[in-house]
């Protein structure tokens, strides 16, 4: 026996057209100003207009605060911050995916807690409760719209700070796949792979349970049969649609379960190189899978089963090898890099980035806890 907290976002829309009917909703909460959160892309490719649009026909006024980078920084949280004061703000509405949404989240925490945001390190550093957030995401992975976590990049330790606090749930997130059609095939590709990551983490971590791997399994499911479709043609919207769901599944099954050493590692390289989440992600989840399946293969006759694969008269190691595979196959498919040194990486880094990854707050959520030699192997095997 055992007890278990679930944390979601209140209100969640989703499905295709689904900003449309966002509006009531901020009124029904009697928001006045929103900060509006996003990065210079969004804000000047129609994205962030769809978004303004729908506050303007609702009687909703709004600043915007485009500064946001990829892997975001301290400074993009504090000036943010500065902008929410300055505009007498009393909510904000983030518009993009996993960089706007964690800086939304960061900013909401400090003025609601003051200090700075490095003091917020770890996990539960804050009492107050975020302002509220409505989360607009527009792209299909990080589900940073339905947990508790965040990532911020400390520029000066060239360290990703990895929160994890309640307090940082969004109010409303929306999930329209309209917004989602135009994102290029690699995006789309690294998204979907962050999003299989998510659930096969949270599948395998010790703090899964049976609510968390039903919608984990029912996301590794979805995930085989449509991301391929919507890398391959990101205007099919039934794959694009699929994929937001699966975000939602992937999504509330790590936020209650955890995750491990794939995002623990991948953090790093996102820290040091300023390489995409999903990428990184991608490339080390089979590496690290195996070496998991090693000491624990018994949740991945699920997986091999989700997956669709024939598991039957097959050991559970059999099953992990073949799940292995699978990924591999995939991740080829939809046309993930297989070489970090073709990102970039260079192996005088790797002790570091080991010694980083053993001090993340993700290694907690792994099955076992990997020497530094191991880690720095596994970084080696995709080096
Ligand atoms: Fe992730």
């Amino acid at each position: 026996m055992s007890s278990h907290v679930f944390y979601v976002p209140s209100t969640n829309l989703m499905g295709a057209g689904c900003l449309a009917d966002v509006g009531p909703h901020i009124q029904e909460l009697g928001f006045k100003k929103a900060l509006l959160v996003t990065d210079k892309f969004l804000n000047s490719n129609g994205i962030a207009d769809k978004v303004k649009n729908v506050l303007e026909i609702s009687n909703v006024e709004y600043a915007v605060y485009d500064e946001v980078q990829p892997n975001p920084t301290t400074v993009n949280v504090h000036n943010g911050v500065l902008a929410y004061k300055e505009n007498e703000c009393d909510f904000i509405v983030s518009v993009g995916g996993g960089s706007p949404q964690d800086t939304a989240k960061a900013i909401g925490l400090v003025v609601t807690n003051g200090g700075h945001i490095k003091g917020y390190e770890g996990v539960g550093k804050t009492k107050n409760k975020s302002v509220p957030i409505v989360a607009v995401n527009t792209t299909a992975g990080t589900s940073s719209e339905f947990t508790i976590n965040y990532v911020i990049t400390d520029e000066e330790r060239q360290v990703k700070m990895v929160m994890v606090d309640k307090n940082s749930l969004v109010a409303i997130s929306v999930n329209d796949p309209e917004l989602m059609i135009n994102k290029p095939a690699a995006l789309t590709a690294a998204t979907g792979v962050d999003a299989l990551t998510h659930a096969i983490e949270a599948i395998v971590t010790p703090g899964a349970y049976s609510v968390t791997d039903a919608t984990a399994l029912a996301a590794v499911k979805i995930i085989f049969e449509y991301l391929p479709r919507a890398v391959k043609d990101g205007h099919d919207i039934e794959a694009r649609e699929q994929m937001t769901y699966v975000m939602f599944l992937a999504g509330i099954a790590f936020n209650n379960a955890g995750l491990g050493f794939v995002h623990a590692m991948a953090h790093q390289l996102g820290g040091v190189y300023d390489l995409p989440h999903g990428v990184c992600n991608a490339m080390l989840l089979p590496i690290v899978e195996r070496e998991n399946a090693k000491r624990d293969p018994k949740k991945f006759s699920a997986i091999a089963k989700a997956i669709g694969l024939n598991i039957e008269g097959k050991t559970d190691e059999e099953c992990a090898e073949e799940v292995v595979e699978a990924i591999k196959e995939l991740c080829k498919t939809v046309g993930i890099p297989s070489k970090l040194s073709e990102l970039g990486v260079n192996e005088v880094d790797l002790d570091k980035l080991a010694d980083f990854a053993l001090k993340d707050a993700c290694a907690l959520g792994n099955p076992y806890e990997p020497t530094k030699e191991e880690v720095i192997e596994m970084y080696k095997e995709i080096l």
